[in-house]
């Protein structure tokens, strides 16, 4: 077992690559804290997680519930040994027609919101600790209309950078993974709730033929790339960006879309 006697947190631990990865921290040994704002998915993921899990209901964004939450992780783990910090939104924000507090909520929750869960984290872990942030692809694909989602994945990069430094004299190793489009929950939520099924089978025909894998990522093939940054399997791997998205960034002229 690759994680045996560590703990870790996962944000974002009750859906999606989130709660994949607490699955496979759990079967290689570790004991998992996930968080999440959902108190019925919080719930429904311990249940399935079983004894070597414990949900906390935090928000990112809110300093109150992050002081709660490591005050409670304190008291129930003592040390951590891996920080994945996972919870993001996505959402829409094309130039000269979005909303200031929409764009502000995309940053605050995908970086104000990693920033200070690690920020937090860091006085409890153990040295030699791994932190994991989830970047995206986005970092790469100047895609129209994701200018904040991009902006905020972009930054975890460069702040992962910023942070190992911070953490070289610990052998705290600190890492991002950077999924491409992958099967998860967060494709149904917001403005895409109420996408047709029309639309929905046009999103994913695009994605499948835009990758050169032909196809869409899972959560757990995520889950193995979060797993190996957590692992010492990656004990020489530190201020990377682990690109993990069927070469959709690196060789985009291989996907069935430009095929003759
Ligand atoms: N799926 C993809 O194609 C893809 C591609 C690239 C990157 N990513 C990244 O992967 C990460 C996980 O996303 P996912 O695909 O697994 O989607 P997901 O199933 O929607 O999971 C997102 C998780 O983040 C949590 N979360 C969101 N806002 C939060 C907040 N303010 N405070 C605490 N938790 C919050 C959600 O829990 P609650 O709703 O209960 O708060 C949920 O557990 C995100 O950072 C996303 O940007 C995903």
């Amino acid at each position: 077992m690759k994680l045996a006697g560590k703990k870790a947190i996962i944000t974002g631990g009750n859906s999606g690559i989130g709660l994949a990865t607490a699955r496979l921290f759990i079967a290689e040994g570790a004991e998992v804290a996930i968080t999440g704002r959902d108190r019925q998915t919080l719930d429904e993921a311990v249940a399935e997680l079983g004894p070597s899990a414990r949900g906390y209901r935090a928000d990112v964004t809110v300093a109150k519930d992050r002081r709660r939450l490591f005050t409670a992780l304190a008291q129930d783990f003592g040390k951590l040994d891996i920080v994945f910090a996972n919870a993001g939104i996505s959402g829409r924000t094309p130039v000269g027609a979005t909303e200031e507090s929409t764009f502000e909520n995309i940053i605050h929750t995908n970086l104000n919101g990693a920033f200070f869960t690690v920020n937090s984290a860091v006085p409890l872990l153990n040295d030699g600790a791994s932190i994991i942030f989830n970047g995206s692809v986005h970092n790469y694909l100047g895609q129209p209309g994701y200018a904040a989602y991009a902006a905020t994945k972009g930054g975890l990069v460069s702040m992962a950078r910023a942070i190992a430094a911070d953490l070289a004299p610990r052998n705290i190793r600190v890492n991002v993974v950077a999924p491409g489009a992958t099967k998860t929950p967060i494709w149904k939520r917001g403005a895409r709730a109420s996408a047709t099924t029309e639309e929905t089978a046009k999103l994913t025909n695009f994605v499948s033929s835009a990758t050169p894998l032909g196809r869409w990522g899972e959560a757990e093939e995520q889950a193995k790339a979060a797993l190996f940054l957590a692992s010492d399997d990656s004990s020489y791997i530190n201020a990377i960006e682990l690109v993990v998205d069927g070469g959709l960034t690196g060789a985009p002229f291989g996907a069935p879309a430009f095929r003759v």
